[in-house]
């Protein structure tokens, strides 16, 4: 059976059954850990300045000198494919004196200009123009601070620690395997970002963890066609896949009436610490990076949508309309909602939170963080935090 078609089994088993898969107990946590900043430090720290994140899809940056440029974590990054063909990460930090050598957020460039004295870089990253080069002696062979990256299915994973190292094998823990059968490098960009102001970056990636809220907060919107809180849960080393079931899933049968896929069901890749990847197994996905700000209070999204086929024609319209929709989804009912509990952080003190059993994948996100800020970077893999008490997986682990 092929990968879909075991989840819209499972999510078929969970309607059936009434419940999504769960976690084996409920949890509390501190709400002081969102708002403290020393955790932030250190969740900055141990977490995104030395695991791969996933910092573009290649698809993202077509042709020679397509670039993609935002700051996260406190590091300004661009992500741009060479005239050779490979797409590289760097600093976006001029090496004269540090201004950023992009303007934009996407664009496409022969030579990377700084506007502060104009030197430029190749799409390389190699300095190749200094105005006035006499003043500065011997300067050498420089060029933009490289990254480690490596591309894995269609998707580009870059540390932030020059001198750090990519395990993409340890770090996806088969997530690849997953992320292959969306086919990401046939996507086409609608090239054209999204930023989305949101409190601090912790509240927001629960959101795009949590299966329980579509069919409450986003009723009216997205949420209308869904069956909420029956969701599979899978987990990959520190990421996590969610299937969501939709209205019609229980009249679909694989052989006398098969509907497609996109009609049944949806998926949700979050790949840790801070990337959603919602759809792709049919027409389009959109992606969302959460960035942290330089503060713990602070963070924005920074969506993009795509589609299988080039977005030219009809479907520009269709592609500036969708954006536009999943904008407001995301400001007006997920991001409003979370500033609402950033603001209420205060006020509840030293009170706590509680995720459900139904909760899981949010569960497994803040045991990963408080595990990497206790220094236990090795423990990810080993965690099975879900333990499958209803639906499909029941049966897999008896299996
Ligand atoms: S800071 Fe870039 S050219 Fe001076
Ligand atoms: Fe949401």
């Amino acid at each position: 059976m092929s990968m879909l078609d075991e989840l819209v089994a499972r999510l078929r088993h969970n309607v059936a059954v009434g419940l999504p898969d769960q976690a084996e107990q409920p949890m509390k946590i501190p709400a002081s850990s969102y708002g403290d900043p020393d955790r932030f430090d250190a969740e900055m720290r141990e977490i995104f300045a030395r695991v791969p994140l996933l910092v573009a899809l290649a698809c993202e940056v077509p042709n020679p000198g397509d670039y993609i440029a935002y700051d996260i974590a406190g590091r300004p990054l661009v992500v741009i494919r060479g005239d050779d063909g490979v797409v590289r990460t760097f600093l976006d930090i001029c090496r004269h004196r540090g201004a950023k050598v992009t303007d934009a957020t996407c664009g496409t460039a022969r030579r990377l200009m700084c506007p502060y004295h104009s030197w430029s870089y190749d799409t390389t990253g190699k300095l190749v123009g200094v105005p006035g080069q006499d003043s500065f002696g011997e300067i050498g062979a420089i060029g933009l601070v490289e990254l480690p990256s490596e591309v894995r299915a269609g998707a580009v994973f870059a540390t932030l620690d020059a001198d750090g190292e990519i395990d993409l094998d340890g770090w996806l823990d088969g997530l690849d395997e997953s992320l292959d059968a969306l086919r990401l490098d046939e996507f086409h960009a609608y090239r054209t970002p999204t930023y989305i102001d949101s409190p601090n970056w912790k509240l927001a990636a629960d959101g795009y963890l949590d299966g329980y809220h579509i069919g409450y907060l986003h009723r009216n919107s997205i949420g209308a066609r869904a069956i909420t809180n029956r969701n599979t849960y899978d987990f990959f080393g520190p990421h996590v896949r969610i299937g969501f079931a939709a209205k019609g899933i229980d009249e679909h049968d694989p052989v006398e009436s098969p509907k497609p896929y996109g009609e049944i069901m949806s998926l949700v890749h979050y790949v840790f610490p801070n990337v959603s990847i919602s759809g792709g197994h049919h027409d389009t996905l959109m992606l969302s990076r959460l960035l942290p700000g330089p503060t713990v209070g602070e963070s924005r999204t920074l969506q993009f949508q795509f589609y299988r086929q080039p977005i030219e024609g009809d479907l520009v319209e269709q592609a500036e309309a969708k954006r536009r929709t999943y904008e407001a989804v995301v400001r007006d009912e997920d991001c409003a909602t979370i500033f609402d509990i950033g603001n209420a952080l205060d006020a509840v003190g030293d009170g706590h939170f509680v995720f459900g059993r139904n909760e899981p994948a949010n569960q497994h996100l803040h045991t990963t963080i408080e595990q990497f800020t206790n220094g236990e970077h090795h423990r990810w893999s080993d965690q099975s935090l879900v333990t499958a008490q209803s639906g499909a997986s029941a049966a897999r682990s008896e299996a």
